[in-house]
């Protein structure tokens, strides 16, 4: 990774850890994955050779950055998103400012309402990070827009593991999706001098689609 895209991420994870800590009110929040859930990403989509990426949530753009980053060398897309307007604004200023905003298609809309519109089999990858109330009622549809053989993480699968229970039990009745779950480290505090955050106990499950 270039410096000034490492400086940035920086900048931006501390931006969320800083803005969360002193935010009240829920909308406000940024909700920033980790870094080492964007390693995590960036990695299950190089090796996959994922170029069609879906993110359903993308708040001030942290984890796009990670995803656009990942499908740069790979020719691919990543759309993403989002509900809120203000957060929409300030994640276009952060894909500018990275110099990855052509890698990227940012969309101000309802998520359940974009997955409808969509073609069947549109993307190779996606990363469900929103409402989690929702997952529920969109799972058809993120079958539908799955490429066989795609995968899908859902990140908040240890902190929110009851709010996602009923998506669970909906993907474990469809038997040609394999799940794995996999536990998320302590935030990375990108400012030195302070000392670290409470340890984060999270994690995500991915989901595979088997194509046979
Ligand atoms: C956890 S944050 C996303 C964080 C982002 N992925 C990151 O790591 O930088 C969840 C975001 O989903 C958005 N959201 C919630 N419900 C949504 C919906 N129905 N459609 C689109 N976005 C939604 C919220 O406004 C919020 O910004």
């Amino acid at each position: 990774m270039n410096e000034k895209l490492d400086a940035l991420l920086k900048e931006v994870e501390a931006f969320g850890v800083e803005n969360d800590r002193r935010a009240t009110d829920h909308a406000e929040k940024m909700l920033n994955i980790t870094p080492d859930t964007g390693e995590f990403l960036l990695l299950l989509i190089r090796a996959l050779q994922a170029k069609r990426i879906l993110e359903l949530g993308t708040s001030n753009g942290y984890s796009t950055l990670w995803l656009a980053y990942a499908v740069q060398p790979l020719g691919g897309i990543v759309t993403t998103v989002e509900l809120l307007l203000h957060k929409v604004e300030m994640a276009r200023a952060n894909f500018t400012r990275a110099g990855l905003a052509s890698l990227i298609e940012l969309q101000l809309a309802d998520a359940g309402a974009f997955l409808k519109e969509q073609w069947p089999e549109s993307f190779d990858f996606i990363f469900l990070d929103a409402n989690r109330s929702q997952y529920v009622a969109w799972w058809q549809d993120l079958q539908r827009v799955l490429v066989p053989g795609g995968l899908m993480v859902v990140d908040n699968a240890v902190s929110h593991a009851k709010e996602i229970e009923g998506f669970v039990k909906a993907v474990q009745r469809i038997h040609h999706y394999v799940a794995s779950s996999r536990p998320s480290r302590q935030r990375r505090i990108s400012d030195p001098e302070r000392e670290p955050g409470p340890c984060r106990r999270d994690g995500w499950i991915v989901y595979g689609q088997l194509v046979c």
